[in-house]
């Protein structure tokens, strides 16, 4: 097998659950060396008992520190840093009247400051590897949805950060994001929530794409491996979609 990520240093958020899952096991099946984040303890050490190597930081994206300590710790354990996967996201459902400011600040925080946040204490150890971080943003940048303001608009910001970022700090880190569809992982059927017949939402949104289903953490982690490895030297400040063609139904 061709070990695109052979000895890569790589910090992976979400990496408990969903698309963030995949791609850590996928980085890690390509040589990948993982500081994996989650909040779930048990779910994380867990996983790091199965990608073998890989050490297991469990915290809150939201808070700045704790992205300061994922940093240090692939520092501490691995001597340098060239990969960030950013899968950490919440919702904060409710239309901006009915939402609350706790929300609306949690959301925020947890979609786009923690880029920011993580950006800040990552890039200086980027720039040294000619590293590159990849954002999973959603289509919610470019398609609103009822009763998820805060989502739509935090993901809108964290496209925008994506492409400042790869302005700022080209050539030698490259930033790129991906913007997924509907994708089957426990986030949809929470979106799910949010619409007027949550029941049959998450088999709409799958039928209301161009390939008429949805689509797997494991599709969108074949897009993360490409972007984030050699083969993608030359994209940076993209944001690319997976979505089973629902932006273009
Ligand atoms: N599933 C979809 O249809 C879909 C579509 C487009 C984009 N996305 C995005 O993909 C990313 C991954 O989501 P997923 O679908 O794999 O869902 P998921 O629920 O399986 O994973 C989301 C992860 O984020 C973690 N998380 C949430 N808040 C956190 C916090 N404050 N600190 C640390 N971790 C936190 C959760 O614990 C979970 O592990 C999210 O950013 C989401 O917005 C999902």
């Amino acid at each position: 097998m061709d070990l695109k990520l052979k000895d890569k240093v790589c910090i992976v958020t979400g990496a408990t659950s969903g698309m963030g899952k995949s791609i850590a096991t996928l980085f890690h099946a390509h040589g990948a060396k993982l500081v994996i984040s989650g909040r779930n303890k048990e779910r994380g050490n867990s996983l790091a008992k199965e990608l073998a190597g890989a050490v297991f930081v469990s915290g809150d994206v939201s808070e700045p520190q704790y992205n300061a300590l994922l940093v240090k710790t692939a520092m501490q354990h691995f001597g340098k840093l060239d990969i960030v996967s950013l899968n950490a996201g919440t919702l904060g459902l409710g239309n901006v009247v009915e939402l609350s400011m706790e929300d609306w600040h949690k959301t925020v925080d947890v979609n786009l400051s923690a880029i920011f946040y993580m950006s800040k204490h990552a890039i200086p150890h980027l720039e040294k590897s000619n590293g590159t971080i990849l954002i999973n943003a959603s289509i919610a940048a470019y398609k609103s949805f009822p009763n998820h303001p805060a989502y739509c608009a935090s993901k809108a910001g964290a496209v925008a950060l994506m492409k400042q970022l790869a302005v700022e700090y080209g050539p030698k880190v490259r930033v790129n994001a991906i913007c997924p569809g509907p994708v089957d992982t426990p986030f949809i059927w929470d979106s799910a929530k949010a619409f007027a017949h949550p029941e049959s939402a998450v088999e709409d949104a799958g039928k209301a794409t161009l390939m008429k289903r949805l689509g797997t953490p494991e599709e969108v982690s074949k897009l993360a491996l490409f972007l984030v490895s050699e083969d993608a030297a030359w994209i940076t400040g993209t944001a690319m979609t997976i979505d089973g063609g629902i932006l273009n139904a």
